[in-house]
């Protein structure tokens, strides 16, 4: 192997192996640790980078597998030592997970950076985990592998499965509109999460999950395992053993990268319907990696990719029985023909190599090309003069009677203003008007929150009104539904064409002509344009003046303009 390293070439020898003043604070308080010197001797350092904590409840079984790949790690021949992260605990975290994203990912860097490491092992899942464990270890460029936390398993009410989110937003319409009554809410609530593990619809958490894998970063079908199979222990400590390997094989990051590894990567996105919270992470990991990925880009990709996978909020399965049905490496040997499987990945091997020969075993949850749920992704980009920067919608999770319309704009300028009207039996909404949140985005939220599946007024939902057109500057989750146009950018809070846009204004969506545009003169925009004030800053201290003072637009990935790029950092001096 060209790039074989020596015990000598190890970055964590600076530490364990100078014979001077700080050597021997280093080798001293590892031994305070309980650690003897053949524990590290010549040994590659292996960080494990954990996102377990108490609160992060799609995490709780990190803790224990942190050891499986802790045990792997020895076995090869590695001494592990586990590094915990801030968990972003999805649910839990406010104003929103996506606020820390960057925060983790600054972390993860800087952990691996200032302490020993010559490898590490990344461990999350829930949502924003998976692009910022990634975008830190992308940025510091050693080598790294990942362990996905898995799905849950499916969740069980009255004898029918419960999808993670989907059936949350599904029946608490049906609670609001009268049609289940307040115990069976109860009992789902009770049914819906029965085990440690990620969402497991097909949301942020599993679409980001299967890119990692896509783009060579996990074990093969290592996204697909739930949280709970003993196959995942098994992949923690292979993880644990391979990691060993990929240091002294010198195969890092910026090795198995390309723009190539990105197309599969955005391919996979489309084959699985995935979430439209993808199309930022995925831009910000690619600028990290030095590729920049412009909207367009997942357009022509989407374009020319089929919707393959039968599972929730675009379809009817569940993570489980996308395992069951083959996983990732089915998908992907399924859809060999439109990925380039060169790429190189983690297991030293090739993405083609890795899929080689697997199967898909239920047909009705994983579709090849010959045979898909539709022709095209399902995430579409839109541009328009009330997008000029791009906005996102997925039509697979869409009303397609919506996909073309027009109707009178209904404007919240905040969510608590949104989610009083929507209550109120006065509002004037029928089902055609067009609901708009704006100062939702990256600044606005602040932190882009997941408010864009807007609710549907309640007086529509006695009507049986199902789905809107909704836009607005925010995201949303991964397991929501409906024709909801998200991503607006430029933003509101930053005076993008979101910000002028009054009640009973025309707007029309087209999604075939990918087009969102407002029926206002460019005259009378204008006007409103210079009426226009700026809302005062969010933050005037610490994290959250950072974020404001230096993130992107959601079409520019939302990372913050000092960590893009591959400029290199120095290593710190041991001294
Ligand atoms: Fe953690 Fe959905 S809440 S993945």
């Amino acid at each position: 192997m060209e790039h074989r390293k020596k015990p000598e070439d190890l970055r964590s020898r600076r530490w364990f192996e100078s014979q001077d003043l700080r050597g021997f604070g280093h080798r001293s308080r590892a031994l305070q640790l309980g650690y003897a010197r053949e524990d590290w001797k010549g040994k590659p350092v292996i960080a494990i980078i954990n996102t377990w904590s108490d609160i992060s409840h799609c995490h709780g079984h990190l803790r224990e597998r942190a050891q499986d790949v802790k045990r792997g790690v020895w076995q090869a021949g590695g001494f592990p030592l586990e590094l915990p992260a801030i968990s972003l605990a999805e649910v839990f975290q406010k104003p929103t997970t996506m606020l820390y994203r960057n925060l983790l990912a600054m972390e993860t860097e800087e952990l691996l950076r200032s302490y020993p490491v010559d490898g590490c092992v990344l461990m999350g899942g829930c949502d924003k985990t998976t692009p910022g464990l990634l975008m830190g270890a992308i940025s510091m460029g050693l080598p790294a592998i990942y362990v996905p936390a898995g799905p849950m398993l499916i969740g069980r009410w009255a004898g029918k499965p419960l999808g993670s989110g989907s059936d949350v937003w599904k029946y608490w319409d049906e609670l609001r509109a009268g049609r289940i009554t307040q115990r069976d809410w109860n009992d789902i609530e009770e049914g819906i999460a029965r085990s440690p593990g990620t969402c497991m619809t097909m949301g942020t958490a599993s679409t980001m999950t299967s890119i990692a894998e896509a783009l060579g970063f996990t074990l093969p079908n290592a996204a697909a395992i739930p949280a709970p199979d003993s196959n995942h222990v098994r992949m923690a400590s292979m993880s644990g053993r391979r990691i060993v390997d990929m240091v002294w094989e010198d195969l890092t990051p910026r090795r198995m990268l390309t723009a190539a590894s990105f197309d599969n990567a955005i391919r996979v996105l489309m084959a699985l319907g995935g979430s439209t919270n993808a199309l930022i992470h995925v831009v910000a990991m690619a600028r990290r990696a030095g590729i920049d990925l412009p909207l367009e880009h997942f357009e022509t990709i989407g374009r020319k990719t089929p919707y393959l996978v039968n599972l929730r909020p675009s379809g009817e399965y569940l993570m489980e029985d996308f395992y069951y049905a083959g996983g990732t490496v089915g998908l992907m040997e399924g859809m060999r023909a439109l990925l380039d499987t060169d790429a190189l990945t983690c297991t030293g091997q090739t993405l083609g190599e890795n899929i080689a020969g697997a199967r898909i075993h239920l047909p009705e949850v994983i579709r090849t090309p010959a045979d898909p749920m539709k022709p095209e992704g399902g995430l579409v980009v839109v541009r328009g003069n009330l997008a000029p920067d791009g906005a996102v919608i997925k039509t697979t999770a869409a009303d397609p009677r919506l996909l073309q319309h027009t109707g009178r704009a209904i404007v919240f300028d905040n969510y608590d203003a949104m989610s009083k009207a929507v209550e109120d039996p006065d509002l004037d909404a029928d089902a055609d008007s067009v609901l708009i949140l704006r100062n939702a985005g990256p600044l606005g939220g602040p932190g882009m929150p997941e408010w864009g599946m807007l609710p549907i007024p309640r007086k529509l939902l006695k009507q049986g009104v199902k789905d809107m057109v909704r836009i607005s500057d925010a995201r949303m989750s991964g397991t929501s539904y409906g024709t909801c146009v998200l991503h607006v950018a430029p933003e509101a809070y930053v005076g993008g064409p979101l910000a002028l846009v009054r009640t009973g204004d025309l707007v029309t969506l087209d999604v075939p002509n990918r087009r969102l545009d407002l029926a206002v003169s460019d005259d009378e925009l204008e006007k409103r344009r210079v009426a226009w004030k700026p809302l005062p800053p969010r933050y005037v201290r610490g994290y959250g003046q950072l974020f404001s003072q230096n993130v992107t637009q959601a079409n520019e990935g939302c990372d913050f303009r000092f960590l893009e790029g591959t400029e290199p950092t120095a290593e710190p001096e041991i001294h």
